[in-house]
């Protein structure tokens, strides 16, 4: 009888602390949700504009809604990586918003960019990046769909003139890394100097301090 209740106190125990852990670790996770949000806000007060010593835009697409190994989540995986840039080098941002927002249910969301990737679409950006002319560097953000850029990604690469620019490429995945598209990026923007070095982070990593330090680490790297 002892034995059985000293059991059940141990059981008890346990299950708060398991339970007390996971909080902590939302709690931690939200806390960096809402900080990206903040400086991406922040950054598109600023109408990208360029800085006066500080040509750098930070353009990125990303998806918000149910993903593999994160959950639902309100700012993607990708953003998340774009804010700590944005921060970082106190950049401007632009979001790629598609016109025909993309399902915030994860298997449809792989239907529908599966569709797109079968009929080489290029889907329609809702908005306008403005003063692209004024930045002498730009990063750009991409999660990895079907062992691609997403179809928008070429959209944007396509429409805009990005002759004679620094472009780097960083993105978000799940297993497949940059999956090429670095070098796909360099060949479609023959008259751009592309830095290959881009960095590509999980998803899932992208969303805690670990992806934060990365991140910056990465910057570091090539001389920020
Ligand atoms: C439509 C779709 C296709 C995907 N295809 C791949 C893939 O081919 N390889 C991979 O590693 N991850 C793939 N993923 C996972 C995403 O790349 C990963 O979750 C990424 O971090 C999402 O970024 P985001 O939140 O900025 O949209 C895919 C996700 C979606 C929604």
């Amino acid at each position: 009888m002892k034995k059985t209740f000293i059991e059940i106190c141990i059981f008890i125990l346990v299950l708060v602390l398991i339970i007390s852990v996971i909080s902590i670790v939302n709690d931690k996770e939200s806390t960096n949700e809402n900080a990206a949000k903040d400086v991406l806000d922040d950054a598109e007060n600023n109408s990208n504009l360029p800085n006066e010593d500080n040509k750098i835009l930070v353009a990125y697409f990303s998806r918000p809604g149910g993903n593999y190994n994160v959950g639902n989540v309100e700012i993607g995986n990708t953003a998340m990586m774009a804010a700590y840039i944005v921060e970082y080098l106190d950049s401007s941002s632009f979001e790629i918003l598609p016109v025909n927002a993309y399902s915030q249910d994860y298997s449809t969301a792989l239907e529908e960019a599966s569709k797109e990737k079968e009929q080489t679409a290029r889907p329609a950006i809702k908005n306008e990046p403005t003063n692209l002319e004024s930045y002498d560097t730009i990063f750009i953000g991409y999660p990895i769909w079907h062992g691609d850029l997403p179809m928008i990604m070429y959209t944007f690469l396509e429409n805009y003139n990005f002759d004679g620019k620094k472009i780097i490429p960083f993105n978000t995945h799940e297993g497949s890394g940059s999956a090429g598209t670095f070098e796909t990026i360099k060949n479609k923007l023959v008259n751009s100097t592309v830095n290959t070095n881009g960095l590509s982070l999980k998803g899932s990593i992208a969303r805690t301090e670990e992806g934060k330090e990365e991140t910056i680490k990465w910057l570091k790297s090539l001389g920020y």
